[in-house]
């Protein structure tokens, strides 16, 4: 059989954790009197934890010594950790194991594509470390998406070409990462945000076995 590389996001595609960023930047944009939308809220995901700051502070005008910068990047980490500290594989989005073990039965390269510092342990939580034969994630690139380092690199570490790639994501940010590597962008979410993928799925319930396998074998 053909084989692609796989490369997944974590937040908002593995597991739903995009309403815990959400919720830990609402809280500190509510600190900093900043106001901030659903809209907004879009444009953070899949973007760095500094460059979401950075974004923040520019949409409420705001100009903040480099000693706050830390201080909030903390705090909000510390507020999302609180968020997941109890997670497991329940909170894995639906279908996501299926889809992983097709993949694993057809002896398909895995990689995860993140830009989460926090992506070892979430993955640690959800049992699900083992099904990668690499992990990309926040600790590993320079560049935040709509970069696309982090594909390219996991590409590399899949020994795959990027046209040989395909990867899922929730994001705007990440979709025009993946389309920037050269890779087949499969956008989770609504067509509304993610028109720009070459293929968009409300989520993994809609991806069936067929499918995959004509991707597997294109
Ligand atoms: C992405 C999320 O996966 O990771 C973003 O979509 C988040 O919302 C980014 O800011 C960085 O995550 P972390 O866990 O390193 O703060
Ligand atoms: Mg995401």
């Amino acid at each position: 059989m053909n084989k692609k590389g796989f490369i997944f996001d974590l937040d908002g595609v593995i597991v739903d954790t995009a309403k815990y960023h959400f919720l830990a930047w609402q809280q500190l944009a509510k600190s900093l009197d900043i106001e901030f939308t659903e809209e907004e809220n879009e444009q953070l995901k899949g973007v760095s934890r500094v460059r979401s700051l950075e974004k923040i502070l520019a949409w409420g005008n705001k100009t903040i010594s480099q000693e706050l910068f830390d201080d909030l990047m903390a705090k909000k980490n510390e507020e999302y950790l609180g968020y997941i500290a109890e997670m497991d594989d329940r909170e894995m989005l639906p279908d996501v194991p299926r889809v992983l073990n097709f993949l694993k039965a057809h002896k398909q390269p895995i990689s995860l594509g993140s830009a989460s510092k926090n992506a070892r342990t979430i993955l640690e939580r959800i049992n699900i470390m083992s099904d990668f034969d690499a992990i990309v994630d926040g600790n590993d690139v320079t560049k935040a998406k709509p970069d696309p380092e982090v594909f390219l690199i996991a590409a590399k570490e899949l020994h795959m070409s990027p046209e040989d790639c395909i990867v899922f994501e929730d994001s705007v940010a990440g979709v025009t990462a993946a389309n920037t590597a050269n890779m087949i962008s499969i956008g989770i979410g609504s067509k509304d945000v993610l028109g720009h993928a070459h293929y968009v799925f409300n989520d993994f319930t809609e991806i069936s076995d067929d499918f995959i396998k004509s991707l597997i074998e294109k």
